[in-house]
């Protein structure tokens, strides 16, 4: 939800912002803009629509300087537009503000700036913020900051520049990301480490409410109450190429090829052939496990259904009663939560605000949480009691594919750990489990070496407006999965159903031509798959059928069927999202969408 970057060094900051800034499209994309110091003067280009915009206009206006922020919008508070394109400034343009995150109050504090004679441009609730530092300013900026937040509620990340002192950036954070890039002679800040790592290793994490104070010479950190901290470097091990397209033709595809290294990776360590399984990340007990009484798992989007698929593995494996729950649902819902109830919180960036609020309101009510996240020293792990991280690597396209796959494999290790510790399934068992595990690496290659069949199914039906997703059991869970990446990329209008529920209401929608995706892996399941896709069938839809290898007639009764390997009932959503994540890719390079950046949708939701 909105990009944010800063630059105070030696080099020019136009295109240093610029290139952070592309590495921060995911984040939203509706405008882009920065404001560089130059000679005791702030100056702005900045324009509605993609950062190529900028770029161009920049290339035929640069922008001199060595200081300066820079904004990619994701529009909540007024239309994708030049005007409300950050970054926004106070009424004599010696304030600049970049923001990410929404000021709750800002009417109210607007109606007060202009009875005090400020004007407003935008329809944005940022603008009240440069403003409202304009109006406590008096020769220090961290101090007109720190005033001035003190009157604003909401989520905030932001970075403020100010022309009567044209070295220095300001920084501060509420419930939106913001980190600080330590180089040499120069200082960044960000939304997020991938925008500044072709500068710096270096980073200090933000927490909520703490300043920074950047120049080129250094960085200073205070607290909310304005007194200088200290705070710890950590230096980031990843690989740069990490970040980039590496050759793909887009980042989904990339991802969704790195997913045998990606679940290989999860498991490292965690996953020994005749070793009990060890969590060294978690500090849950056996005692504690033993007297959980009740999980919530609660997430978001992709992450919900992965949470989905985990319902289903720890109440089988350990035979604990598991609720799965939207995160913005959770929170009002006044959830029945006691010492003996534990939370598993799913999140890629670790940083949705819906999710976060979740985590603290089932933390104040008692609960112990575990976070099961992909970015280091996010939010959502820097709050939680036990962190499990899913060590898929950076995910940059918006649609999510290893980061489920990666989260599948770490709801498998907690089942499996529970199972352990409350002696719910023999060694044995968990050892066969384990052993199919370990082979998701090289099955999960062979789907990718195999995407022909899903390839063509996909040249076959893309013109097509509404797509159905069935599925029982765990398969339905998958079904969901692949219906919101297939709407999300290609908005191809596409639903998941259990296959009993069909028959209650959704058959009627059913007619000659139709597309129905049916997912029959599971062996108890099959034949009553089987009678659902028949109903479909005979009301003249065209099906693709996806069940495991070894079984066979069911191209007898769809139009086209794909295989996935054998592994152990319980494990295969892993292997076949593969196929759906493949679908829903080709389908939506078949109809020319932006495949990495779809409409409306930005990868990271920091707003509520
Ligand atoms: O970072 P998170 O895992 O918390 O994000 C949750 C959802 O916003 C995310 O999974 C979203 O649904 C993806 N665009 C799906 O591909």
């Amino acid at each position: 939800m909105c990009g944010i970057v800063g630059y105070s060094g030696k080099n020019e900051a136009s295109s240093i912002l610029v290139e952070g800034l592309s590495k921060l499209e995911y984040r939203g994309y509706d405008s882009a803009g920065v404001a560089i110091l130059d000679d005791g003067k702030i100056n702005v280009s900045k324009c509605k629509g993609r950062l190529v915009n900028l770029e161009n206009k920049l290339k035929s206006s640069p922008l001199k300087g060595n200081v300066g922020i820079g904004h990619t919008r994701w529009a909540t508070h007024g239309e994708p537009s030049d005007v409300n394109a950050h970054p926004h400034n106070n009424n004599d343009n010696t304030i600049s503000v970049v923001h990410n995150g929404i000021i709750e109050n800002y009417m109210e504090l607007k109606s007060w700036l202009k009875s005090k004679g400020y004007k407003f441009v935008s329809e944005t609730d940022t603008e009240v913020i440069p403003n409202l530092i304009d109006y406590f300013y008096n020769g220090d900026l961290l101090d007109a900051v720190m005033k001035a937040i003190s009157k604003v509620e909401g989520s905030y990340a932001l970075g403020v520049v100010c022309s009567n002192e044209p070295n220095k950036i300001v920084a501060v954070r509420k419930d939106s990301p913001l980190i600080v890039g330590a180089g040499k002679d120069e200082n960044f800040i960000a939304s997020d480490v991938p925008a500044i790592l072709n500068h710096t290793r270096d980073i200090y994490y933000l927490k909520d409410k703490e300043f920074a104070v950047l120049t080129s010479e250094g960085v200073e950190f205070y607290s909310n109450e304005g007194e200088k901290i200290e705070k710890e470097l950590n230096h980031i091990e990843w690989d740069a190429n990490a970040a980039e397209k590496g050759g793909y033709e887009h980042f989904m595809l990339k991802e969704i090829y790195e997913q045998p290294k990606a679940i290989k990776d999860t498991m490292t360590s965690r996953i020994i052939e005749d070793q009990p399984i060890k969590l060294d990340d978690i500090n849950i007990t056996k005692e504690q496990i033993e007297n959980i009484e009740k999980i919530y798992i609660v997430a978001c989007g992709t992450a919900y259904h992965a949470g989905i698929v985990g319902k289903y593995a720890i109440e089988k494996l350990a035979r604990i009663p598991v609720e799965v729950d939207i995160a913005s649902e959770f929170r009002y819902r006044n959830p029945i939560i006691t010492k003996n109830t534990l939370m598993i919180v799913l999140s890629q960036s670790g940083e949705t605000a819906d999710t976060l609020a979740a985590l603290r309101e089932a933390k104040s009510l008692g609960a112990r949480v575990i976070a099961i996240t992909n970015v280091v020293g996010s939010s959502v792990s820097r709050e939680a009691d036990d962190i499990l991280y899913t060590w898929a690597g950076p995910e940059i396209a918006v649609a999510s594919t290893k980061a489920y796959t990666t989260q599948l494999i770490t709801m498998y290790i907690l089942a499996l750990f529970f199972a352990q510790n409350k002696n719910t399934l023999t060694n044995e068992e968990i050892e066969n489990i384990k052993a199919d595990m370990l082979k998701l690496p090289e099955k999960a290659k062979e789907v990718l070496d195999n995407k022909e069949r899903v390839q063509k199914f996909a040249s076959n039906t893309y013109m097509h407006k509404d797509m159905f997703y069935l599925g029982r059991g765990i398969d339905y869970a998958v079904a969901m999965e692949g219906a919101l990446k297939l709407k999300e990329i290609s908005y191809i209008h596409s639903e998941a159903y259990a296959g009993g529920e069909l028959k209650h209401g959704t058959i009627a929608l059913i007619e000659n031509g139709t597309v129905v995706v049916a997912l029959a892996t599971q062996n108890d399941l099959y034949e009553k798959m089987v009678s659902n896709i028949k109903e479909v069938t005979t009301r003249g839809a065209k099906v693709l059928g996806i069940t495991v290898e070894g079984r066979t007639g069911m191209d007898e009764f769809v139009d086209s069927v794909i295989y996935v390997p054998k592994v152990n009932d319980i494990l295969l959503p892993v292997l076949s999202v593969i196929q759906l994540q493949l679908l829903a890719y080709y389908v939506s390079v078949e109809k020319g969408c932006d495949v990495d950046k779809p409409r409306n949708l930005a990868k990271s939701v920091t707003v509520e």
